[in-house]
Parts: C-alpha cells; structure tokens; sequence
C-alpha cells in the first residue's frame, strides 16, 4: 500500500553541482547568487521590489517594523495561521486585534473588519491559507479607506493569482516562505516584495543592521554610513539562493502540479455528503501547498486516511487559543466554525490523479 505524505522536500539532483560550485566559490554571504535570485524570483512574481530574508518569519517582522507598526499600535490578523504571522508583532509591542475568519474559507473575513477598526489601528495582516486566496479587492477597499498598511503573509501561495493578479503586487508588503517544504525552497528562506519604494528601502535597510548595502557607493565600507534604523541581521545567503535559483527552474511545473491535483480534488469531491469545500471566488489560481476540506467527521475520516498509510492534518491551530495571545481573545464565529472542521490533504507534486481519486473515495466512505 503507497503511503502519501502531507508534505515533501522538493530537491532536483541539479542542486548539488550548482551548490558545491557556490561551496567553493569564496563566497557565502549575501553576494552575487542573492541578487540574481531576487532578479528571477521578481520577474516570476512581476514585483518590482523583491528582498530575499532569511525566512518569512522575519520577512513578516521587517515588514511590521518598515510599515511603521509600533508599541501600542492595534494591529488587525488572524488567529487561523502560523504563528510565525503574529509572535513578531508581539515582539514589536503591537496590540493584536483577532480578525472573524470566514467560517468557509478560514481566511479574514472582509465583513468583519469595519467594526474593529479604530484610531489606533495601523495595519491589516491577511494570509492567503493553504494555497487559497483572501478577498483582497474588499480588504484593499477597507484599508485604502481608513488609510492602514496591509501586509499578506503568503507562505502557503508562492506563484498564486488573485483575479488574474500575482499575489506579491496588491497589498503594501506580502512575505513568502522559502522553507523546507514550501513549494520553493531554499532550505530556510523567505521573500519580501515592497509595491513602493520608500517601504522597500526601509524593509532592505532593516534587513541588514538598518545598512541599504544598494545605496552604498561601490569602493566605500559600509560601516562608514550613517546608520539611523535600528535593523536586524536577516539577509539570505548565497549557499541558500543557489538552491533557490536551481529551484526556480522548476517552479513552473511545481505549481501547475498542486494547481491540478487541488482542482482535481475539487471535481471530486464537490457534492460529497459530510464534506464542504473552500469558497473559492473565480479567476484565481490557488497554489493548494495542501488541499483543504471541512467536514463534522474529520476525526473518523483522518483515521480512515491514515490506517491506509495517507497522511492529513490540522496543520496550524487557532492562535488566540496560546496564552501568549490571552490578552486578544474575544468572540469569533467563523474562526470557530472553521478550526471545528479544516482538515489539510495531500496535494503536492509528488500526488498524483491515482492517488487522489484513491483519498477521495476513502472521503466519501468515512465522511
Ligand atoms: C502561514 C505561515 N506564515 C509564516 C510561516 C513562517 O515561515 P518561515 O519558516 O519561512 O519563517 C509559516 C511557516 O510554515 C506559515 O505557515
């Protein structure tokens, strides 16, 4: 019997050339192979303003800190992710104010946002969860109107369209991970695209001791600058871009084949007695880095997967349930509709229609 992972390392035997060639080059650190990577990884997204970090982790906390989110200041996001998305802005001093999710998508729902605005309010963080999009024509609609940046966390989305547009050139900063078992990896590493240009300076500042090394004149030692940001040291390194620029290569290809199982799935299991699907709204091209279904049965139907060696899960708990977020908690109709029944399959390149239609009908047994 195949057994199917939740997730797997994508890794071409390609890599190994192109990085013991870095390996030897003389040079590890932020140099050559990082700039060609943000040249290949902006023109696949088209986003004009493209810093590689060391993780989206830290990608999210420049972005907060270059959005100009400061102690005090009431921050809008979702409990329904990673909490790599909410532990750097309590490391800012930020207030969370937990965002309803809506019950059939999990993401933060558009409708519940005017009533929790206030003139404290700086920033609304969305994530795009699981490959899926957010409704970002309302949530762009709702910040431009009370004048608030919007960051998107879009770990789970590298190379997914909203309405025919890349995610990465809509909200004012969008952070991609490069982990491990991401669509792209670079073992750790993440991605911040800017879509102006003073939040890009201030985000490549911060990223290097608050240094922009592309302002610095050529021949002249960084350290003679001004410093007036107070920054981070989470720059990627070549060693990790050249895996990345090895893996670009493949992008394509990764992404057309968790697109297709995700859609397959869909086909499948629409109609499916004890089984809802996520409200996709027409037009986009969702990544499914897993595909999600909600189901009151998601206990008997993890159990049927897994006695045939399939492997599903509950990949991020809520976050307002963790006491670092006690102070935050409050009433969310959707966000507990959702977390009662998401459960994340299988749906990545190394899944194919076989396998699919095999987890579908053991779906539509134990639903
Ligand atoms: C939604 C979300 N945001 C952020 C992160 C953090 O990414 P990284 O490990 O690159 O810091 C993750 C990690 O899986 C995630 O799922």
């Amino acid at each position: 019997m195949k057994s199917i992972p939740l997730f797997k390392v994508f890794m071409p035997p390609e890599v190994d050339a192109a990085v013991l060639e870095t390996l030897h080059s003389g040079y590890l650190a932020e140099g050559p192979r990082v700039r060609e990577f943000a040249e290949t990884v902006g023109k696949f997204l088209g986003t004009q303003y493209t810093i590689p970090v060391s993780s989206c982790t830290m990608g999210l906390t420049i972005s907060y800190d270059a959005a100009g989110i400061r102690a005090g200041d009431e921050v809008i996001t979702t409990p329904l992710t990673c909490v790599a998305t909410n532990t750097p802005l309590l490391h800012l001093g930020a207030k969370i104010v937990w965002a309803d999710c809506e019950a059939k998508t999990g993401m933060v729902d558009p409708n519940s946002l005017e009533k929790i605005i206030t003139k404290k309010t700086k920033a609304i963080v969305v994530l795009h969860k699981d490959g899926d999009l957010a409704r970002m024509d309302q949530i762009l609609a709702i910040a431009k109107a009370h004048n608030l940046k919007v960051i998107e966390d879009a770990a789970h989305t590298f190379g997914a369209k909203y309405k025919g547009r890349n995610v990465g050139t809509m909200g004012d900063f969008t952070c991609f991970s490069l982990q491990a078992i991401k669509h792209i990896t670079t073992g750790d590493g993440g991605i911040i695209t800017c879509t102006n240009e003073d939040d890009y300076r201030r985000a490549n500042a911060l990223k290097w001791f608050g240094l922009d090394k592309a302002a610095i004149p050529a021949g002249t030692s960084p350290w003679d600058h001004d410093i007036s940001l107070v920054g981070y040291k989470a720059n990627l390194n070549d060693l990790a871009a050249t895996i990345g620029l090895v893996q670009m290569r493949h992008a394509d290809d990764i992404l057309a084949r968790h697109n297709r199982n995700g859609n397959l799935y869909s086909e499948l299991l629409a109609g499916v007695p004890g089984v809802e699907l996520i409200a996709r709204d027409a037009g986009n091209f969702e990544t499914y880095w897993t595909y999600v279904i909600l189901a009151e049965k998601r206990d008997a139907i993890r159990a049927a997967l897994a006695a045939e060696g399939i492997a599903s899960q509950v990949i991020h708990p809520r976050n307002d349930t963790y006491s670092i977020f006690k102070t935050s908690r409050r009433d969310l109709p959707g966000v507990d509709y959702f977390s009662a029944r998401e459960l994340s399959l299988p749906c990545g390149w190394w899944v194919d229609e076989d396998d699919i239609r095999r987890i579908a009908n053991i779906i539509k047994r134990s639903a």
